[in-house]
């Protein structure tokens, strides 16, 4: 059974979540309806994991009078999709926050070893100043997560929050083990991963399942 430190974990189980997660595990489920489904429950994700954004006051004026009211401050975000799954949460994300930045990191797991391949990686030239959002929607073994995890910190991100779907026991822990201060959202713990380090139940590949490549 895998320990991990649950102040860093958050799992978004809103009823509309756990139906929504539903729909997507069902094998039946359109390669549209998927694609469709990974949008929405990235907004309700998103909306959580941004939760503490800081506020400042200004002053308006209602129709009726003034006021004061609050806008959100200072650090501006940018959401990193892992390629290619990743990309199917980016849209809904956008529309919570359209003047986001979108950085890129490429990579696949190795058939055999399960390992991440980079392939690509471009972030914006001010990711330092920026509140990162990795998002993937499957966090299996955690290798890719970490792998993009250490190129943000290694390009002097400090708040990094990490956005899954689906994810396993030991790729929370992992990824938990690996960053002490990661934060890292997602809508389900699953029971375990199977010897393909594929998530049980999981809800497939689902780069296949968004793109319908299989
Ligand atoms: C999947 C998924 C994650 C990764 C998770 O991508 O989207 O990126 O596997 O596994 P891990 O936690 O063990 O690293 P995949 O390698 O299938 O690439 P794809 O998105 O291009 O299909
Ligand atoms: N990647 C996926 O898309 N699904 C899994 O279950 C594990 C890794």
């Amino acid at each position: 059974m895998a320990e991990y430190d649950e102040s860093r974990l958050t799992v978004v189980d809103h009823p509309l979540v756990q139906h929504k997660l539903s729909i997507l595990r069902d094998k039946s489920t359109s390669t549209k309806d998927f694609r469709e489904l990974v949008t929405e429950l990235a907004v309700l994700e998103g909306y959580e994991a941004m939760r503490d954004l800081p506020l400042y006051e200004v002053e308006i004026e209602t129709p009726l009078e003034k006021t004061t009211a609050k806008k959100i401050a200072g650090k501006k975000l940018a959401i990193i999709p892992i390629l290619r799954a990743g990309l199917g949460m980016v849209d809904g994300l956008l529309t919570l926050v359209p003047s986001a930045r979108v950085g890129h990191v490429g990579m696949y797991r190795h058939r055999e070893t399960h390992e991440p391949v980079q392939y690509y990686c471009k972030f914006p030239d001010d990711i330092d100043q920026r509140i990162c959002l990795i998002v993937d929607p499957m966090l299996a073994t955690g290798g890719s997560l970490t792998a993009a995890i250490q190129f943000l910190r290694e390009a002097g991100v400090q708040d990094i929050r990490a956005l899954a779907i689906v994810a396993s026991p030991e790729g929370v822990k992992a990824t938990l083990d690996f960053d002490p201060d990661v934060r890292l959202f997602t809508c389900v713990v699953d029971r375990e991963l199977n010897d393909s380090a594929y998530i049980l139940p999981g809800l497939g590949d689902a780069g296949d399942r968004i793109y319908g490549t299989k």
